[in-house]
């Protein structure tokens, strides 16, 4: 008998894919007066706890080559992936081709950053992907991961209403 009143939809469940570029993998032990003592894996483990309470669900990708993250970037086309949180360390200042990549794939992007990119060499403050983002959060070492997580759930749920 089906009980009247009674709803069983679930909230949504979003998808999002956490994406680093170069030299993320050395975290933990790369220059830690500026990017600190954690790992990125430590992110990653972090980044998941986070996922769980908001009702996400979070798939980790980092390379030091910027072909592989394009490509990367261009699988979203074949995969349910609501919003891209994307560190692309050097290739921030650098790189049409991943700016490219994720104007195809037609995704909400959130830029993060570890440190304040703006308090630092003047050839940080350019980003080529900061005008295609939905925002960008620089500066609060690894915790701009789990802002960023926050930061897409208020987007999402926006973007329904
Ligand atoms: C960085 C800042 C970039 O300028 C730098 O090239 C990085 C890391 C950050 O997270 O602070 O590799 O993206």
């Amino acid at each position: 008998m089906v009980q009247l009143g009674m709803s069983t939809r679930q909230p949504p469940v979003w998808q999002i894919l956490v994406i680093n570029g170069p030299n993320l993998n050395l975290l933990g032990t790369r220059e830690t007066s500026v990017y600190g003592a954690v790992t990125l894996a430590d992110i990653e483990l972090s980044c998941q706890q986070q996922a769980q309470q908001l009702g996400l669900e979070v798939a980790f990708f980092q390379s030091n080559h910027e072909g592989a993250l394009v490509d990367r970037i261009q699988q979203v086309q074949q995969q349910s992936v609501d919003l891209i949180v994307i560190n692309p360390a050097a290739y921030t200042h650098t790189s049409v081709a991943l700016r490219d990549a994720l104007l195809a794939v037609a995704r909400p992007v959130i830029e993060v950053h570890l440190s304040n990119v703006y308090r630092r060499e003047p050839f940080r403050h350019h980003s080529f992907i900061r005008d295609i983002a939905v925002g960008q959060i620089t500066g609060f070492g690894p915790d701009v991961y789990r802002l960023a997580l926050h930061a897409a759930v208020h987007y999402l749920q926006n973007s329904l209403n």
